[in-house]
């Protein structure tokens, strides 16, 4: 099966000349959606972690029902001021100003082998934001992946960890 068949590419979205690469149709594809996250099992299960991090939003559609496959623990990155208690956060520059992401102190235990994952790795800001958070406490970010990597913006040279996407797009 080509997962590549059930992404929509939908132009000028979120604004003129970007074209955005839409998994709402992958998800709503049961058979579609199985086969996605099996191969991605794969892919992460090599990992051997213990936990996996999903990054708010999208990264928790794919995080979650993996950590559920695996039998790891999940933990939510989430954007700022949404979680309780204890957080630590990170910045990182957009085209246009910052965004800052969050992660609860006592999230991860340290040592535990943690995979972070997202639904898309586009400049690598996001992603490789997430890995600072989950070193600084103390977690030991053995790899990443992405349903998806646009290979064009290079964003996985911004990636102190591995890497490994379940489809790419070269344009
Ligand atoms: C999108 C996407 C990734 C990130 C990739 O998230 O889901 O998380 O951008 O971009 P980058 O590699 O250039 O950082 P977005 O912030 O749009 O929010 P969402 O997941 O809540 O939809
Ligand atoms: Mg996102």
């Amino acid at each position: 099966m080509d997962i590549k068949e059930y992404i929509r590419g939908i132009p000028d979205f979120p604004k003129p000349g970007i074209l955005f690469y839409d998994i709402s149709t992958l998800l709503s594809h049961a058979d579609a959606w199985q086969v996605a996250m099996g191969r991605m099992a794969r892919i992460i299960g090599a990992y051997q972690p213990d936990v996996l991090v999903g990054i708010e939003s999208r990264g928790f559609l794919v995080a979650a029902p993996l950590a559920l496959k695996l039998g790891c623990g999940f933990v939510m990155a989430r954007k700022a001021g949404k979680l309780p208690g204890g957080t630590i956060s990170h910045s990182y520059d957009l085209e246009y100003g910052s965004d800052t992401i969050e992660i609860q102190d006592d999230a991860i235990h340290p040592g535990q082998r943690v995979v972070i994952l997202d639904d898309l790795l586009a400049t690598g800001g996001t992603l490789s934001a997430a890995i600072q958070l989950c070193k600084k406490v103390g977690g030991d970010v053995v790899g990443t992946s992405a349903l998806i990597e646009l290979t064009f913006l290079n964003g996985r040279d911004k990636l102190d960890a591995p890497f490994e996407a379940l489809i790419s797009y070269d344009e």
